[in-house]
Parts: C-alpha cells; sequence; structure tokens
C-alpha cells in the first residue's frame, strides 16, 4: 500500500512510519519540522528514517530516504496550494494523519497555531482524501475532548461536548468534520483518541521529559494541582500497534463508514505514583514543587477500550515501569548523560 503518515517526524509519526516500512509498505513522510519543541530531534528522527538533514530542510521538494520504502517531505498542512497539489500526484492508498499543533498548555498561549494546522490543515486532508479516492482516512483525535466529563472510564459513547482547551475543541472539530466528509462522500474514517503517549524519542514538552530532563539536572519539577492528578499512560509502542492493526484490516468487512475509537492502557496511574517510577528507575529522589491545576487542564484520564478489543482483538497493556525504564535507557544514551 502507498501511504501518507503526516507527522512523520514527530514522535507517534515517526513510530508509526517504521513500522508500516518494515511491513514492506510505500511510506510518504509529511511534516513542517515546526519549532514547538527542538527541531534536532525532529531531524533525529528522520534520520532514524533513512532521510539526511539537508535533504529534509528544504520546503515542498521530496528528499529520498536510505530506506527505497521511505520518502519525506516538509509541507504545511494549511498550503492550500501545495497540499492538494501533492495529494493529486501521489495517489495515496491510505492517510494517517498524525500531524497537529498538540499540546494543550500552549493552545492558551498560541490559539492561532491551533487553528491553522488542526482545523484549516485537517480541512486539506479531508479535501485531499475526498478528491483523489483515498480509501481509508485515520486522524489523531485526543482524549483531551473527554474535557470536564466526570464519568470514568472514558467511553466513545459518551457526550463530549464540554471542551477545557482549545486543543480539545480543535480535536473534537477533527471528529465532526470527520463525520461530515464520511456522510457526503462515502469514504471511511477513523479517529483514534490516544491517552498520553510516552516512550523512547517522546516529546520534550510532556511531563516524562521534563522530569527527568529535571531531575538528571538537579532541578525541581512542577507537580500541578499538587500532585492530584491521573493519567491513563501509553507506551509509544501499544499506540503504534493498534494505528498498525487498523491501517491494515480489510475494510470489506466494515459496513460504517465513521469509526473514533479510545486508544489507551485502560489503567488510570497517580501523578505521583509515576513520579515515583522516574525516581526508582533514575535512583534520584526528585525536588517537588507543589503547583496549582493548570488552566486547561482535566484531572484525570482514563480509556475504556473495549471497542478496540471487540474489532480488534487488541488493548494496549505495557506496566508504566516497563515505558518509564525503556524511556530512561534511551535518554541517557541520547543525551549522553
Ligand atoms: N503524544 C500524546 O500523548 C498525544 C495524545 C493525544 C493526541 N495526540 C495527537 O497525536 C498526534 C501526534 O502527536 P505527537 O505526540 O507525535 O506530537 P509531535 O508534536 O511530536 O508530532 C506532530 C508533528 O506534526 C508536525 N506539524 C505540526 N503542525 C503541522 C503542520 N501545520 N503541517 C505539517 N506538519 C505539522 C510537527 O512538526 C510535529 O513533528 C497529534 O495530532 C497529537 O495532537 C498525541
Amino acid at each position: 500500500m502507498k501511504i501518507l503518515i503526516t507527522g512523520a517526524a514527530g514522535f507517534i509519526g515517526f513510530y508509526v512510519s517504521k513500522k508500516l516500512i518494515e511491513q514492506g509498505n510505500k511510506v510518504i513522510g509529511l511534516d513542517n519540522i515546526n519549532d514547538y519543541y527542538d527541531v534536532n530531534l525532529k531531524f533525529d528522527r528522520l534520520k532514524e528514517l533513512g532521510v539526511a538533514k539537508e535533504d529534509a530542510e528544504l520546503y515542498n521538494k521530496k528528499a529520498k530516504s536510505s530506506t527505497s520504502s521511505f520518502e519525506f517531505i516538509r509541507l504545511n498542512l494549511e498550503d492550500r496550494d501545495n497540499v492538494p497539489l501533492f495529494f493529486k500526484k501521489e495517489k495515496f492508498d491510505i492517510v494517517c494523519n498524525l500531524a497537529a499543533q498538540a499540546g494543550v498548555r500552549y493552545s492558551l498561549e498560541n490559539p492561532e497555531a491551533y487553528i491553522d494546522s488542526n482545523v484549516t490543515g485537517f480541512l486539506n486532508i479531508l479535501e485531499g482524501c475526498r478528491n483523489n479516492d483515498v480509501k481509508h482516512l485515520l486522524y489523531a483525535s485526543s482524549s483531551s475532548v473527554y474535557g470536564l466529563n466526570s464519568k470514568i472510564p472514558f467511553s466513545t459513547s459518551d457526550n463530549v461536548d464540554t471542551p477545557a482547551s482549545l486543543y480539545a475543541a480543535t480535536k473534537k472539530s477533527n471528529e465532526l468534520m470527520a463525520h461530515t466528509y464520511s456522510h457526503l462522500y462515502k469514504f471511511p474514517t477513523t479517529g483514534l483518541r490516544f491517552f498520553t503517549v510516552y516512550g523512547p524519542w517522546g516529546r520534550p514538552d510532556m511531563a516524562m521529559f521534563l522530569f527527568t530532563d529535571a531531575m538528571l539536572n538537579n532541578k525541581p519539577i512542577k507537580v500541578f494541582n499538587e500532585g492530584n492528578m491521573e493519567r491513563d499512560f501509553t507506551y509509544i509502542d501499544d499506540i503504534t500497534e493498534g494505528i498498525v492493526r487498523i491501517i491494515n484490516k480489510n475494510l470489506e468487512e466494515r459496513k460504517d463508514l465513521y469509526r473514533v475509537y479510545n486508544i489507551g492502557n485502560n489503567n488510570s496511574v497517580k501523578l505521583l505514583d509515576f513520579i515515583k517510577s522516574i525516581e526508582e528507575n533514575l535512583n534520584i529522589t526528585a525536588k517537588k514543587t507543589l503547583m496549582p491545576m493548570q488552566a486547561g487542564d482535566v484531572e484525570k484520564t482514563w480509556a475504556n477500550v473495549d471497542s478496540l478489543i471487540k474489532d480488534y482483538n487488541y488493548s494496549p497493556n505495557t506496566p508504566i515501569n516497563e515505558g518509564v525504564k525503556n524511556f530512561i535507557t534511551w535518554y541517557k544514551k541520547y543525551y549522553n548523560k
């Protein structure tokens, strides 16, 4: 299959590209390599996929990889001229949209970036799929769509009408837009609500990375809501496995065009237990600065993954201690600590 992975220089897109290449698909990666976090990490992920930095740097020019089954293009999703041309030229079988402006807290500072990438950018993806007979569109949604919901665990049958941040509102918008396009133009779309993804090559703006970095540099860590938070942490390999299973399953068995799944560990971990696991793995006691709840954040997430189990016989299950250990091993090696 010829598959477009947007956000291929990002955390999840990198892993999904790698796995699909290993399975013998032709993968085209797209990313604008923005500087929301350290671009070196993004270029290094691309290097792992066989693309040299000097080739990846050029805009709107396809960079070859040392792996013949991967190519990369640096493009902005919101580019209304070049995204349609790119889709027309490439004729993808499957599109997996993982590019987005991520992060809850940054959406209070720079709301425009979320509308550009996540709403205008996503519209370009939908139009590209509609006009070029793409057989299946998968796209990243987020556990943040559950917003202020208090019923746990979160189920895809729950109403999600109370987003707590603009980030969450753009992800919910993606689901609504996908529904419209599935309904009007009769192509299958699958939204994936990811729950706090972590692991090697992870994002520097997320807790796992921030805590490890601070602890190794003898700095205090910020513990929001005085530690009264819980997250359904999901290990990157489990997320990748879930996405790839959905990509590979025969669509002929599927009658309904519009679907949304939770992909989480079905297990909520207390923030203080998560910190304890990092402390044990680093053999360092964290200096904790207790902070109030951050605007836009929610106290607890927990995924009900029954429909993923029913339809794909799959449920993420990597224990937190194992995932934390793998992250720390990678972090120390990558940063020479
Ligand atoms: N990591 C998580 O815990 C998590 C949780 C829920 C949802 N998600 C969603 O999963 C997807 C992947 O997340 P990630 O953790 O890999 O994030 P990431 O930031 O590492 O990857 C996203 C990539 O998209 C690229 N990008 C952003 N805007 C773009 C644009 N306008 N045009 C082209 N490229 C653009 C960025 O350069 C980045 O490399 C995102 O949609 C995110 O919102 C992630």
